[in-house]
């Protein structure tokens, strides 16, 4: 694995994919206070901006931690922040990482995460070198499930009850890709 020296930007059609930074405060309590799209996340609503503050602190310290890679996925004309997603849980040892994603709500259904994920994809497994990334969505998430399977992420399987959030408890739908499943589809595509 090949851990950037320099924050990766990535550019697709219609999104600039960067590094958080303090005018994100406001786009990421849109969207992590918003139950519908918090509704399968690993934590509960936002319920103060001083939540979304201490993320977008949390989250200048991944890429200089290198605990994560975490873009936030940019409109170029106005430089306001419609979603994230992010490259965590990295092993070095076995090339993988975890990733995640999250779009607020009024930009659902345009195809952004599509096309944020494919440059990251992309970045995963080509400079960055992984050979494997691995997903993991609630079953009843219907359109996560869709995001991950039109990627061509393999359901690999159910892990039974493992999250708790707040009184919940709930399963994860296991989800993997390969590199060299992944150059097959892009040769093919
Ligand atoms: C998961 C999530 C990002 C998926 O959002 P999404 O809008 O369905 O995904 P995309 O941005 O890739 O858009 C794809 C949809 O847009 C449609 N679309 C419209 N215009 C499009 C275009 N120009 N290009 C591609 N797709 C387009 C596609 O048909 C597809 O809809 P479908 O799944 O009903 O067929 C969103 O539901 C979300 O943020 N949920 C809350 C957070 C969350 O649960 N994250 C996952 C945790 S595991």
């Amino acid at each position: 694995m090949n851990f950037p020296s320099a924050f990766p930007v990535l550019r697709t059609e219609r999104l600039v994919l960067r590094e958080v930074a303090d005018h994100d405060v406001p786009a990421v309590f849109e969207m992590e206070s918003d139950p519908v799209a918090m509704r399968y996340w690993s934590k509960p609503p936002m319920r103060d901006i001083s939540e979304a503050v201490a993320s977008v602190e949390r989250a200048k310290t991944f890429f200089p931690t290198q605990a994560g890679l975490r873009w936030c996925l940019a409109t170029p004309a106005d430089d306001w922040t419609i979603g994230h997603a992010s490259l965590f849980a990295f092993s070095e040892q076995s090339g993988r990482a975890d990733i995640g994603y999250g779009l607020a709500r009024r930009h659902w259904g345009q195809g952004y995460m599509h096309e944020a994920l494919v440059a990251i994809v992309d970045y995963a497994f080509g400079p960055l070198g992984l050979r494997r990334l691995e997903a993991d969505a609630d079953p009843r998430n219907a359109p996560s499930c869709r995001a991950l399977e039109r990627l061509g992420f393999v359901r690999e399987g159910t892990l039974r009850e493992r999250w708790q959030v707040g009184d919940e408890i709930s399963d994860t739908a296991f989800y993997g890709l390969l590199a060299r499943e992944w150059r097959e589809r892009r040769r093919s595509s």
